[in-house]
């Protein structure tokens, strides 16, 4: 069976404490391989357990794994992406989530699956659609119609990479000979077209673009932030939001959704501040809390993580 160790487990226990010791509804919306949430059951017994992944692949794997960890009849699985917070949560016969777990990007199960595309280390058709029941367009669909200049802002922003402009222009210089349909033929040519002196300092020439073009296969960006909204309207007072980012991109958008939720509304300069201006969470985390050393050494997808976590302290006038 695949594996892959959850990130900060213990501590997103933790912090996901709050109302699920006395039990209440906890959403995982990135189930993966079920890491976290059956630890999260096993430490809150009377808690239920809604998971969502848009993979359907993982889906199968958390179930049995669920199963054989003995909690059977504590949870229900929906296939969605998770801005569908409100349709999982209402398909489970529930309005409101006690905790609610968001660990961002792949799982093991996707990078180690040569044959979806995501690893740059191996070639594979250029796929990275993390739905592969999706009829959305995969990264060789993206690859093969999208103008210079949608794929230079595609690399540079969700890549963060220098040579966008360049990369973008020598993708659609090949494509004109050449369909780009597997991650060698990417991977050749982005080693011809970055600088041997950025090579040597900025990693792996196919990191950023590859990052890129799965962020933008997923339409990553544009879900979470509507996700972001969704979690945090669909929690009950007590509730927490606990989410694990990363790359500073996503760290930042989940910033300042909390950031939103956690200071005052009221207009500068009002003497008072009234009851629909205060904040309706509070904040759980100092910043962004990181692996420790052993946990980066065991495990090197730690390395990038950021965690943020909140508590809803009132409900929301306008909203609930
Ligand atoms: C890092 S893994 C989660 C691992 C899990 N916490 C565990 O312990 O096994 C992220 C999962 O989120 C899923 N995912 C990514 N984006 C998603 C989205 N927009 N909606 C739903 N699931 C998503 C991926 O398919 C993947 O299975």
């Amino acid at each position: 069976m695949p594996t892959h160790i959850p990130v900060l487990r213990e501590r997103c226990v933790e912090l996901l404490g709050g109302n699920l010791r006395d039990g209440g509804v906890y959403v995982d919306a990135t189930l993966g391989l079920a890491g976290h949430a059956s630890a999260v059951l096993s430490a809150y017994p009377q808690a239920f357990l809604v998971g969502i992944d848009r993979d359907t692949q993982a889906l199968s794997v958390a179930r049995e794994r669920l199963l054989a960890a003995g909690h059977e009849g504590r949870f229900h699985l929906v296939h969605a992406t998770y801005d569908e917070i409100p349709r999982a949560l209402a398909e489970a016969g529930f309005s409101a989530a006690d905790g609610i777990l968001m660990d961002l990007g792949l799982s093991s199960l996707q990078i180690d699956d040569d044959a979806r595309g995501f690893a740059y280390r191996v070639d594979a058709p250029l796929d990275m659609r993390m739905d592969q029941e999706s009829d959305t367009p995969t990264a060789a669909d993206l690859l093969a119609e999208l103008d210079e200049s949608e794929l230079a802002h595609i690399i540079s922003e969700y890549g963060e990479e220098r040579f966008a402009r360049k990369i973008a222009r020598r993708i659609v210089a090949q494509r004109e000979t050449q369909p780009l349909t597997r991650s060698s033929q990417l991977v050749e040519l982005l080693d011809r077209a970055i600088p041997a002196a950025s090579k040597r300092s900025g990693g792996h020439p196919a990191k950023r673009t590859f990052q890129a073009l799965r962020i933008a296969v997923n339409r990553e960006f544009e879900i979470l932030d509507r996700a972001l909204n969704c979690a945090l309207d669909s929690l009950e007072v007590g509730g927490r939001l606990v989410i694990e980012s990363y790359h500073s991109l996503e760290d930042r958008r989940v910033k300042q959704a909390f950031a939103s939720r956690t200071r005052s509304s009221a207009p500068a300069g009002l003497p008072l501040e009234l009851e629909e201006h205060k904040p309706t969470f509070r904040t759980l985390t100092r910043g962004a809390e990181q692996a420790d050393e052993t946990e980066q050494e065991t495990n090197p997808r730690s390395a990038s993580v950021r965690l943020r976590a909140v508590e809803r302290i009132r409900a929301d006038r306008r909203r609930n």
